[in-house]
């Protein structure tokens, strides 16, 4: 079934390539360097104002979003999100060579030293991978190394062997308790093998890289369909291995392909590609990347609406974190199979996001980089806001389109994985 699937893939991907280039061909404006100084000036005036808010304020507040007041939102170190505001300390330092952002990286990070016991949700991945492995990968941070090997303990915690998945949710908890779900793994959990993988790297301890290919390859056959679109939501029974359901929470139906599920899925296919050379999970990844680039409803500035299949799409909102991410990982997919324009398709998207359309005036926005996010459609929670996660992968998509166009080979894999040094 699954040879059969790649195949296909392969078909569909090379009819289509024609029209990725036109869809590409329609935003993408030469580069310069001006653009990428130009949005590094950016982001670091709008980053010394929001840390100069949370100075006045006191404390060290993590911001996430904006209220409906305008307000920014600031959250725990348990909170999914913790991790983005201190990654992007990191990519800035990267970004401006600017030692005030390294001590700033330092100290919003090990503000989040407890998150590495944290075992109820998987999102473990996303906050520690965002903050200390950035600073061991970026700035070699080793003394780093015992809490991303610690995290990883605990995310495992959460492996279901018979099902050869991680939990992503509790059942016992908030909305997913109204469910009835047994094991749910939802398309994000993607994001965080790369903690599992690094861990085996640090550690040489084999277990988190196996974990995490298990957890891969359950996804691989059990969250795509037939077009290539991912679901967000797949229950299985913990005990027998056996797929429950295929949902979906944040998205606009069962059946409709959420725009960040399908970020995610391209990034994590692409990394978890980066740390096993599986060509079946660049398939993957090049099989959305089809699906989204030729999907109908992609507007021609490729910055999607919420949902695919949005209702009342063109009157719905545009997510730029689904953007941003998929951005980042054009990018790395780039380096993985060259001939195809995934680089170009990510420039475009880039020269998109820095449009006066979803950039904001410094001073606006809550101090954020990028407007017109949405966190979750269906609980009417954050939409049409900033959000921490889609400046970050903008400001990863910033880092990785320089050091790629600076030719500079030895940065181009240390802002992918830190692998030259
Ligand atoms: N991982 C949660 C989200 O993408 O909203």
């Amino acid at each position: 079934m699954l040879r059969s699937l790649s195949k296909l893939s392969m078909t569909v991907i090379c009819l289509c390539v024609p029209a990725i280039a036109l869809t590409c061909c329609t935003g993408y404006k030469s580069d310069n360097k001006n653009f990428i100084q130009d949005n590094i000036d950016n982001a670091a005036a709008q980053y010394t104002l929001q840390i100069k808010a949370i100075e006045k304020k006191g404390g060290l507040l993590n911001p996430k979003t904006t209220d409906s007041l305008g307000n920014v939102r600031y959250i725990p170190p348990e909170d999914w999100c913790s991790g983005f505001f201190p990654g992007s300390m990191w990519l800035l330092n990267e970004l401006t060579g600017n030692q005030k952002w390294l001590e700033l990286a330092r100290i919003y990070t090990e503000a989040l030293d407890t998150v590495q016991y944290l075992t109820w949700h998987h999102d473990v991945g996303f906050i520690i991978g965002c903050s200390y492995l950035n600073g061991y990968r970026l700035n070699d941070e080793y003394d780093y190394g015992s809490v991303i090997i610690q995290a990883a303990k605990s995310l495992i915690t959460r492996y279901r062997p018979r099902a050869g998945v991680i939990q992503s949710w509790d059942t016992n908890k908030g909305w997913q308790a109204t469910k009835g779900w047994k094991c749910p793994v939802i398309i994000d959990n993607m994001m965080n093998l790369e903690l599992l993988f690094e861990a085996t790297r640090i550690s040489g301890d084999s277990t988190f890289h196996k974990i995490a290919v298990n957890h891969a390859n359950k996804t691989m056959a059990n969250h795509f369909r037939a077009n290539h679109s991912c679901y967000h939501v797949v229950d299985y029974d913990p005990k027998t291995g056996k797929v429950l359901h295929k949902q979906t929470a944040q998205g606009y139906s069962d059946e409709s392909s959420w725009a960040r599920g399908q970020a995610w899925a391209i990034y994590g296919f692409t990394m978890s590609y980066r740390y096993t050379h599986d060509e079946r999970y660049l398939k993957i990844a090049e099989g959305v990347c089809n699906y989204i680039f030729t999907n109908k409803n992609m507007p021609a500035d490729l910055v999607p609406y919420w949902d695919y299949d949005a209702p009342d799409i063109p009157d719905e909102p545009r997510d730029v974190s689904a953007a941003a991410c998929t951005a980042s990982a054009l990018y790395e997919l780039s380096t993985y199979v060259p001939g195809r324009n995934y680089k170009q398709l990510a420039d475009s998207i880039m020269h998109s996001l820095a449009s006066p359309a979803y950039r904001a005036k410094t001073g606006t926005n809550g101090n954020f980089i990028l407007m017109h996010g949405v966190g979750s459609k269906p609980h009417n929670s954050e939409v049409d806001v900033p959000l921490n996660y889609a400046d970050y992968y903008f400001l990863e998509a910033l880092m990785r389109k320089k050091n790629m166009e600076q030719n500079n080979k030895d940065k181009i894999r240390q802002s992918i994985d830190g692998t030259a040094k």
